[in-house]
């Protein structure tokens, strides 16, 4: 079972989002007033969304727009729509120098009428948007960095492509059976459920710690033809006994990644995404580094468990370009260390 527990100060009352935000913020000097006034702004275009998703059976929301994307995927309306709130609202936050979405294939810049801040938003706006039309789990990730130049200069490439352990924040919003939003500014995992009737996150779980081992493995299977030799072996180890549970593991996949993270924060266990040979000459990871595996290995260490790419620790890649791939196991300490001993054998 994972530890959640209240912290003393919150004990006897319900606190929101914004009141743990200033409270962080009163005992984090790299807080800033307009931090927070940022995380703020995010967290009304969640809920935004979260509206419109809730709703999406009964409005003209679902389907595709029939236009594909950057990454070369049909673009669903809902993940337009996502992109829209979050771009129309986060460019009058007054914190941000620049964003970048999932959605755009170039950096998105800050207007000129507006006012700037030196900090960088980067987001999948809507995160398993295949899921959208069967009423099945989507979420949205962020990830916050604060730019290297000065301000006074235009951003440059090298501002936002910076490996994922410079990150100030980082995390999701679930719109599940409840909405919930998962955070960390490097102070733990905190997560908050959005009460309806007040329209506000409330505190649920206080610094989550991910089960150091779990009994949960995740990942789509139907690849296991276009993975190599150790990866499938990799894989197929968690049906058998020489694992660290020492029995096989139950096997859940969503296919939405903050779906199957979620569970995996709170469960334990490993989710999986590994390199595959779909593409014989250009093998790939499918989950991109900057918008989806880097804020949710943050989330992860923040929570005491791990991420790699099989090699490498995800938060020290350092972004070759804006939309990179990279494979990605993540979850319980025990369970990703085991993944990673097998496939350096
Ligand atoms: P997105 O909807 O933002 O394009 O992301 C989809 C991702 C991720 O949510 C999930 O983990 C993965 O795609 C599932 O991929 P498969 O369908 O290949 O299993
Ligand atoms: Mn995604
Ligand atoms: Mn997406």
């Amino acid at each position: 079972m994972s530890s959640a527990s209240a912290a003393p100060a919150y004990q006897g009352r319900q606190i929101t989002v914004t009141e743990h935000l200033l409270l962080h913020q009163k005992q984090s000097p790299a807080a800033t007033g307009i931090f927070t006034r940022l995380l703020y702004d995010l967290i009304l275009a969640a809920k935004l969304i979260a509206r419109s998703v809730n709703k999406a059976g009964l409005l003209d929301v679902l389907g595709g727009t029939g236009e594909v994307n950057v990454q070369g995927e049909n673009v669903q309306k809902l993940d337009e729509y996502a992109n829209r709130i979050l771009i129309h609202r986060m460019q009058r936050s007054g914190a941000l120098c620049c964003m970048a979405s999932e959605e755009n294939a170039d950096i998105i810049p800050i207007p000129e009428r507006f006012s700037k801040g030196d900090y960088i938003l980067i987001f999948d706006p809507l995160d398993g948007s295949s899921n959208i039309d069967v009423n099945i789990n989507v979420g949205t990730i962020f990830s916050i960095l604060r730019r290297n130049s000065p301000a006074e200069q235009d951003v440059v490439a090298d501002d936002v492509l910076q490996p994922g352990y410079k990150q100030v924040a980082a995390g999701y919003v679930l719109y599940g059976p409840s909405t919930m939003l998962v955070y960390t500014t490097g102070q733990g995992v905190h997560a908050f459920t959005l009460d309806p009737s007040v329209g506000e996150f409330l505190l649920s779980h206080a610094d989550l710690r991910i089960p150091e081992q779990g009994k949960i493995y995740s990942v789509n299977e139907g690849n296991t033809s276009f993975w190599d030799e150790a990866t499938a072996l990799t894989v197929a180890n968690f049906k058998g006994k020489a694992n660290p549970r020492g029995k096989p593991y139950t096997h859940r996949y969503v296919g939405s990644l903050v779906a199957d993270f979620h569970r995996t924060l709170f469960y334990g266990g490993i989710f999986m995404y590994p390199l595959d040979y779909k593409n014989p000459e250009h093998p790939k990871g499918k989950l991109r580094l900057m918008c989806e595996a880097a804020p949710m290995a943050f989330l992860a260490e923040q929570a005491g468990g791990l991420a790699t790419d099989g090699t490498r620790r995800i938060l020290d890649i350092v972004p070759e370009s804006l939309h990179v791939r990279v494979p990605l196991y993540i979850g319980s300490r025990k369970d990703v260390e085991h993944v990673m001993g097998r496939l350096r054998q």
